[in-house]
């Protein structure tokens, strides 16, 4: 399998995204980045902006969101659930390596552990500068991340299959466990997607989907080496909650000086 076939939100993947989270679906993010925004008359910029999940309802709470994503299929799906709303967010093609500079940003945000699909540690030290020279001063970089331990859990080696129902068709999903390096923090899970109709295969899609477990006192040191002087860490969307062994998800909260 060649290299354009990782972590590509192609798509099935952006139809099964959808149908799975669709706009407005929350793990307790939602409620937690709009109480960490509340108030906020500043821009927001959200990379890896998806179907926009997250960002319409931020929008809807008034804040001003825009966000970039390389996946055309998963920005598709943001556009016309925007439409719908009568919404009309700057929305771009673009990467975590492209954040637009000199915009002043209030805040970034990174919902969902999308940080992670960034493999390369180097790679984000750049990303993380970036977000940094993207702010303005007192600006926030705010984001998740599973916890290092959901990289050994005893389901995370487990093969799973998950089906969703739409119209006429079948949408499957198949993830089969390839790798957990934990020298390097990664775990890789091979997908297969297939869309059936009528019985039949229609289309199928694969894809090699990694993804990088930073510990916390590892994004604690890479966050302050790359400008921000405050690192906050959240556990479980609970505002004030201070993360243990036991938490299930990490918001970090990395604030630049004024
Ligand atoms: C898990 S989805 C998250 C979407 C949305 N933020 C949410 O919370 O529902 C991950 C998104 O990251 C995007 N993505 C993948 N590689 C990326 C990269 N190198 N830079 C920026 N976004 C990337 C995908 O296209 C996909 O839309």
């Amino acid at each position: 399998m060649n290299a354009a076939a990782q972590n590509r939100y192609s798509s099935l993947a952006s139809r099964v995204y959808h149908l799975d989270k669709p706009t407005g679906h929350s793990f307790g993010d939602i409620e937690l980045y709009g109480a960490l925004l509340d108030g906020e008359a500043g821009e927001i910029f959200e990379p890896a902006v998806g179907t926009g999940r997250v960002l319409i309802p931020l929008l809807e709470l008034g804040l001003r969101v825009s966000g970039s994503d390389p996946s055309s299929e998963m920005m598709d799906f943001c556009v016309t659930e925007c439409e719908r709303r009568g919404l009309s967010p700057q929305l771009t093609s673009g990467t975590f390596d492209t954040i637009p500079q000199g915009r002043d940003f209030a805040a970034v945000i990174i919902p969902a552990g999308s940080i992670q699909l960034v493999q390369d540690p180097a790679a984000a030290q750049s990303i993380f500068a970036g977000v940094c020279s993207a702010l303005k001063p007192g600006g926030r970089f705010i984001f998740d991340l599973d916890p290092l331990s959901s990289l050994t859990s005893a389901d995370a080696g487990l093969p799973s299959a998950r089906s969703w129902f739409d119209g006429e068709d079948t949408l499957t999903l198949t993830s089969i466990p390839e790798t957990r390096d934990i020298s390097r923090q990664l775990s890789v899970n091979q997908l297969r997607y297939e869309l059936w109709r009528h019985g039949s295969l229609v289309q199928s899609e694969l894809d090699r989907f990694a993804l990088r477990f930073w510990g916390n006192y590892e994004i604690e040191l890479a966050l302050r080496l790359a400008g921000f002087d405050q690192v906050e860490l959240i556990a479980d969307y609970t505002a004030g909650a201070s993360v243990s062994e036991e938490s299930s998800m990490v918001t970090v909260v990395a604030t630049k000086s004024r």
